[in-house]
């Protein structure tokens, strides 16, 4: 790493390892500690930005960036990472055009990356998807065939019932929320508007089995933040919060809103249907970004909804006191009812530096398991990967990048979901760090 990007005089998105790389790298069959279950059969991609000029007024505008390991007969066959070739990167191009219209092409692509019905796509919450190819070249922006014509979030729903992507897209503009569903051919079928009070940063929302959960949260647009060219949202004292469930297939009509203590969720662990009410488990702030988004972050902890029709109120419970992020939970599960879930441990707890740990959660059963890398040893986003298709909830491995800050170098671990706190299963070492980022999938190979 060079001195500037250690500097202190950087903001904290660009030093130590949120610092952007320099190359493209590729690598094959990498060294590996340990065994790779010959079962773990695919590519896991996980998406962050990496601004190409070394430079980004805020760590969420980076140009993207995937760093993918291909997992095939018990090899780790090949490493790639590559920038995704929007209209930003590759032409400089500007989201607004002349008269201040948003440019749904223009985008940085940087905050996570899905497969569905053949296509993958990176995505970034501000516009239309970049569809990239499994060796992570970039194909072009992709709008569903003309069909979408709003932003597309970065956290859209795969139901694994009905193999539909749901989704939504938000703006500071009128439509503010627009709620969309592709079938599982890829065709987009359903658009709605979704009507909310204002223009508030909504990055992901949840499905059930029976209804589409949106989160009405008072982190608001302002202005004057987007004029000074900083991130342009910021907490709100007076827009309230709530909860919205629409019947899957409904429209806005249907929604019904429930009030809620104000907090802001980037991310929900799941949702699922209880007896006439729905659960909802959310990493929760107690409330960001007030004044603006350089504000200090309270930490955030995994609590549970119940929302809850019939009584016309949402019951909040804290089910832990630990700084978490990055949830994730079995894929299948999603929109059913989860047992566990795993998620990034941020702070430690006893001196708040950056945690090292990833935490299994048992929601049903007996608390929490922990699986600690060591000291200088920083996780990412757990992901989840079944053993087979029948196989149990917990029966696979996690996946996550972990980066050594001894070595300035990152690693591919996988553990046993099964035995989580045991010596991970495989460390595959990388040819380069991997920057702090955001979300990635395991994209297997076709059958
Ligand atoms: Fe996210």
């Amino acid at each position: 790493m060079t001195e500037s990007a250690t500097s202190a005089a950087n903001p904290f998105h660009l030093r130590d390892n949120y610092a952007p790389v320099k190359d493209e790298v590729t690598a094959f069959d990498l060294p590996v500690q340990g065994a790779i279950p010959p079962g773990l059969r695919g590519r896991y991609v996980r998406n962050g930005p990496n601004p190409k000029s070394g430079q980004s007024p805020h760590w969420f505008f980076g140009d993207g960036m995937l760093h993918g390991v291909n997992l095939s007969g018990g090899r780790a066959a090949w490493y790639r990472n590559r920038w995704v070739r929007t209209r930003s990167l590759l032409e400089d191009a500007s989201r607004f055009g002349p008269d201040g219209e948003v440019d749904l092409t223009v985008g940085v692509a940087n905050t996570h990356v899905v497969a569905h019905a053949g296509r993958i796509l990176a995505l970034v919450e501000s516009s239309f998807p970049t569809e990239v190819t499994r060796e992570l070249d970039t194909v072009g922006w992709f709008d569903f065939g003309g069909r979408l014509k709003t932003a597309m979030t970065a956290h859209p729903k795969l139901c694994p019932r009905t193999g539909e992507l749901h989704f939504f897209g938000y703006s500071f503009r009128p439509p503010f929320l627009t709620y969309h569903r592709a079938d599982a051919n890829g065709q987009l079928v359903q658009t709605e508007v979704i009507e909310v009070p204002g223009p508030t940063m909504v990055h992901d929302f949840a499905i059930t089995d029976r209804h589409v959960v949106f989160m009405d949260l008072p982190v608001v647009f302002d202005l004057e933040l987007a004029m000074a060219g900083t991130m342009p949202y910021r907490w709100s004292d007076d827009y309230g919060a709530r909860v919205g469930l629409m019947p899957r297939g409904g429209s806005n009509r249907d929604v019904k809103w429930f009030e809620i203590a104000p907090c802001y969720v980037f991310h929900p662990l799941n949702a699922y249907e209880d007896a006439g009410a729905v659960v909802m488990d959310v990493v929760r702030y107690p409330e960001l970004w007030r004044g603006s988004s350089t504000a200090a972050i309270a930490a955030p902890a995994l609590h549970r909804w119940r929302v809850d029709p019939a009584a016309g109120r949402v019951t909040e419970q804290a089910l832990d006191d630990r700084a978490v992020e990055f949830p994730r939970c079995d894929e299948r599960r999603v929109g059913l009812p989860h047992r566990y879930g795993y998620a990034v441990y941020t702070r430690n707890a006893v001196d708040e530096s950056t945690g090292t740990a990833i935490v299994k959660y048992d929601l049903r059963g007996s608390g929490s398991a922990t699986h600690d890398f060591g000291p200088g040893r920083l996780p990412a986003e757990p992901v989840f990967v079944p053993a087979g298709p029948a196989a149990g909830e917990d029966e696979g491995w996690v996946l996550s990048y972990v980066y050594d800050s001894a070595r300035d170098g990152s690693d591919l671990v996988i553990l046993d979901a099964a035995n989580f706190a045991s010596r991970p299963v495989a460390t595959i070492a990388l040819p380069q760090r991997v920057p702090f980022g955001f979300h990635g999938s395991f994209i297997p190979d076709p059958a």
